[in-house]
C-alpha cells in the first residue's frame, strides 16, 4: 500500500476534498502539484488552499514553455483536431502534467500519483495511461472516481474538514483551460438542443470594432513571429488568442465521442489554436508537395485520435512524430490573417521562399511557361484505362 502520493491539484472543490480524503481515508501523505499550463489564476492562493486542505507539500510548476514547445508544437505541425474539430486542449495538457507528477514523485519519494477525474471522462485515461508509460511502478489513485460523493456532499465534506470554499459562487459549468484553449461542459450544455448561453464564453467575447490583419511567420512548421516581432511560442499563442478572440471567433459547439463510449456535448473556445492551425495548414498548402500533403492528411486524424485517447507516450505516436517532423522541412513563410467584426477570421494571403506555387506554371497571362502541348498525350493516357473499359461495356450491350 502506498504511503505518499502526488496529486494533480487544480485548486477546485474536488481536488481539495481529494487532498483531505486521501489523508483521512487512505492514510496517505499528500503532495499537491499544481501545473501552470497557461490557465491563468492565482497560484499562490491555489498553494495555500492545498495546504489548508491538509497537503504536506504544495508545489506549483510553471510548465507553459515546455507545454508549448513539446506538446502543443507537435500537435500544431500535425494539424491535430479530434473528429476534425477539437484542437485537443485538455488532451494535450495531461501528458505534460503527468511528466511533472512523476518527476515530483521521484524527488519527494512518493510511491503513487492521483488525479481528480471522474469515471466518465477522457482525462482519467490520459493521466493513468501516461503514468504507466513513464513510471509503471507508481500506483495510480482516482479518489473522485471511487468515493461516489454528489457535489453537495463534497461541499459538506469540505465544510466539515475546514477546507476554505472559494468565496465566489462556483460556476454551473465544468471548465478546463490552458494556453491552447478553454473547454466548457455541464449545466444547460448537457442538452445538445440548447444553444450555449453567452455566459459560457470568456476568450471569445466580441469587443473589436475595426478589422485587423495579423502576419504570422512560420519556420519549419512553427509560428516564430507575430507582425514582425519574434516571440516564444507560448507568448505568441497568447497574443493570437487575445487578438482573434476579441472578434468573437474561435468557438466550437460539438457532440463528440469520448473514449469511454459516451457522446458528450462540448463547448470549446479556441481562437488562438484554431487561427494558428488554419494558418499552418494554409502554409502547408503552399509548401508541401502533393503526395506528401495527401499522405499527411490521411495520418492526421490518426495522430489526433492517439492524443485524444491518452496515447501521447506510445510507439505509434513517436513514429508519426518522425514523419510529421520530416514533412515540415519547408513549411516556412508567412501567413496573413484578417479579422473582421463580427466573428470573422480568414487567411487573406500567404508567401514562402520555399513555396511550390510557380507563377510561370499557374498563370493564364503572357508569362505562361506551361507546355500546353504536353497535356494532350498526358490526358489521353490518363483516360486510356477508362476508355478501354467503356469500349467493353459498349460491346457487351450489343
Ligand atoms: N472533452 C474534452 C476532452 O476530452 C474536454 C475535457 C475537459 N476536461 C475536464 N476535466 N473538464 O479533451
Amino acid at each position: 500500500m502506498a504511503k505518499r502520493v502526488v496529486l494533480a491539484y487544480s485548486g477546485g472543490l474536488d481536488t481539495s476534498v481529494a487532498v483531505r480524503w486521501l489523508g483521512d481515508e487512505l492514510g496517505l501523505e499528500v503532495i499537491a502539484l499544481a501545473a501552470d499550463v497557461g490557465q491563468g489564476g492565482d497560484f499562490e492562493r491555489v498553494r495555500e488552499r492545498a495546504l489548508a486542505a491538509g497537503a504536506v507539500e504544495a508545489l506549483v510548476v510553471d510548465c507553459r514553455e515546455e507545454y508549448a514547445r513539446d506538446f502543443v508544437a507537435p500537435a500544431l505541425k500535425a494539424n491535430a483536431k479530434y473528429e476534425g474539430k477539437y484542437p485537443l486542449v485538455s488532451a494535450l495538457s495531461r501528458p505534460v502534467i503527468v511528466k511533472h507528477m512523476v518527476a515530483a514523485a521521484r524527488e519527494h519519494g512518493a510511491d503513487a500519483v492521483a488525479h481528480g477525474c471522474t469515471g466518465k471522462g477522457n482525462d482519467q485515461v490520459r493521466f493513468e495511461v501516461s503514468t504507466r508509460a513513464l513510471a509503471p511502478d507508481l500506483e495510480t489513485l482516482a479518489p473522485v472516481r471511487g468515493w461516489g460523493l454528489t457535489r453537495q456532499q463534497s461541499i459538506e465534506y469540505a465544510e466539515r474538514a475546514g477546507i476554505p470554499l472559494t468565496v465566489t459562487k462556483e460556476s454551473p459549468y465544468s471548465v478546463d483551460q490552458n494556453l491552447w484553449g478553454r473547454t466548457v461542459e455541464c449545466g444547460i450544455l448537457e442538452d445538445p438542443w440548447q444553444a450555449p448561453p453567452e455566459d459560457v464564453y470568456e476568450l471569445t467575447t466580441p469587443t473589436a470594432t475595426e478589422p485587423v490583419e495579423l502576419t504570422i511567420a512560420f519556420e519549419r512548421g512553427l509560428p516564430v513571429a507575430l507582425d514582425g516581432s519574434e516571440l516564444p511560442l507560448h507568448d505568441l499563442i497568447g497574443e493570437v488568442t487575445r487578438a482573434v478572440g476579441s472578434y468573437g471567433w474561435g468557438r466550437i459547439d460539438m457532440v463528440e465521442n469520448r473514449r469511454v463510449g459516451i457522446k458528450s456535448r462540448e463547448i470549446y473556445e479556441c481562437p488562438g489554436s484554431l487561427a494558428l492551425l488554419m494558418a499552418h495548414a494554409d502554409l502547408e498548402d503552399l509548401t508541401l508537395e502533393r503526395e506528401l500533403a495527401h499522405e499527411k492528411a490521411r495520418l492526421e486524424p490518426r495522430y489526433a485520435d492517439l492524443i485524444y485517447d491518452g496515447l501521447w507516450f506510445s510507439p505509434l505516436k513517436e513514429a508519426l512524430d518522425a514523419f510529421v517532423e520530416e514533412s515540415q522541412r519547408y513549411v516556412s513563410g508567412e501567413v496573413r490573417l484578417r479579422c473582421e467584426p463580427p466573428g470573422r477570421c480568414i487567411v487573406a494571403g500567404r508567401r514562402s521562399d520555399a513555396g511550390l506555387y510557380d507563377y510561370g506554371l499557374a498563370t493564364y497571362e503572357a508569362a505562361d511557361r506551361f507546355r500546353h502541348q504536353d497535356a494532350e498525350g498526358f490526358v489521353r493516357l490518363w483516360g486510356l484505362g477508362v476508355e478501354t473499359w467503356a469500349a467493353r461495356q459498349a460491346r457487351r450491350r450489343q
